[in-house]
């Protein structure tokens, strides 16, 4: 039989081919001299910084699916981004021109590093890029990086900390910066470090509800993320707090604003379950037919490839493949043919022949 053409799948309301309206009014700053994190109402949405899953093609992907109010890159290392050829910090930078036309929701470069010079060259490039503010990442629980006293790691250095806060807001002019981070690195240390923090005048604060010794094991704790929303009003800050852990659903989201008093609620492995949780129609990944799901990740294998393609390797989006053949008859065997695929090809023959 010959191979049939793909097309975008009929599901989302605008497929890739079709540019929405760029005029869409919801919260896109119109330029990067905007606090935007002010505007947002309370109980607004984060897309979650996550290597290797928020880049250009599924940030895009989820924006036409059904977008958060805010999207954050993966974690860029602001001194590679500066000094060195390695290409990881400018695959994580980098916006493809479809995503940029398609973007109706403020994007935000996380990054990550010690040196507040290398931040100093970095940010004005990411804010000329299309980003419209900074988060810097004081969260991330590796125990090499936190051994050398970044990420999560500045937590037990304030005075770091603030020296690269400071740099950010200097280089960002206006534009807004944000930090995300966790409650301690052994142990619990939520008021004294988020106190901290909010005495330096950002825009947002992210607290995942986990220690960095806890990496991604056991519940997040919501009431200490309760207790920093507490101690923002106490102080009188206007610090936007966004609360992060756990949440996978809409119910989730909506019992944990009102539980916490959190401004925003940040996702993210929830997204692997249902990539329709943004939506506001109320439409659910797993009420869709097979069939939509196979279209949905037939357009992100045909978008990885279109960007990626001699860039990284193919193997990477395997882990995608998960996502859409979760929970239906058949998904699992679709699955396991994938993950023996080598190639964007035989990937794509294997989904034709199954759409047929
Ligand atoms: C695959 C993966 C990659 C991640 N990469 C980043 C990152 O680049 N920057 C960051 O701040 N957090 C990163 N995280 C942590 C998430 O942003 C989030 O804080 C964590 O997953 C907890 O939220 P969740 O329970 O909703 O998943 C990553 C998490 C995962 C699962």
């Amino acid at each position: 039989m010959p191979a049939r053409r793909l097309v975008a799948p009929r599901f989302p309301v605008k497929s890739l081919d079709s540019q929405p309206n760029l005029d869409h009014d919801v919260g896109m700053p119109r330029s990067p001299l905007v606090n935007f994190w002010n505007t947002l109402p309370v109980g607004f949405t984060v897309l979650a910084p996550m290597e290797d899953v928020t880049d250009t093609v599924f940030r895009r992907l989820i924006g036409l699916w059904g977008a958060p109010d805010v999207f954050m890159s993966e974690f860029i290392n602001s001194t590679e981004l500066v000094h060195s050829k390695r290409r990881f910090a400018k695959q994580h930078a980098y916006l493809d021109s479809k995503e940029l036309a398609d973007l109706q929701r403020p994007l935000v470069a996380q990054i990550w590093g010690n040196e507040p010079e290398d931040y100093r060259q970095a940010i004005p490039r990411l804010l000329e890029a299309g980003f419209v503010g900074i988060d810097i990442n004081m969260g991330c629980p590796a125990v090499k990086v936190v051994r050398r006293g970044s990420c999560a790691g500045l937590i037990d250095h304030p005075a770091q900390a603030g020296e690269l806060i400071q740099a950010a807001q200097e280089a960002c002019a206006v534009a807004p910066v944000s930090v995300k981070t966790r409650l301690g690195v052994k142990e619990k240390k939520t008021h004294e470090w988020a106190g901290f923090l909010l005495s330096r005048n950002l825009a947002a604060l992210t607290i995942h509800g986990r220690i960095a010794a806890q990496m991604s094991e056991g519940e997040a704790d919501w009431d200490e993320i309760a207790s920093v929303v507490r101690l923002r009003d106490e102080l009188g800050s206007t610090t936007r707090i966004i609360g992060n852990g756990d949440l996978r659903s809409r119910e989730d989201l909506a019992r944990r604003q009102k539980q916490s008093g959190v401004d925003g609620l940040m996702v993210g492995r929830g997204i692997f379950y249902d990539p329709l949780l943004f939506r506001t129609d109320g439409r659910r990944f797993e009420e869709l037919p097979p069939a939509e799901k196979v279209k949905m990740m037939t357009l992100h294998l045909r978008e990885q490839q279109r960007v990626w393609e001699g860039h990284k390797g193919y193997d990477l989006v395997k882990s995608f493949y998960k996502i859409y053949t979760r929970g239906w008859e058949g998904g699992e065997e679709l699955r396991d043919r994938l993950y023996q695929t080598r190639s964007y090809t035989e990937a794509t023959e294997i989904l034709e022949q199954w759409l047929l």
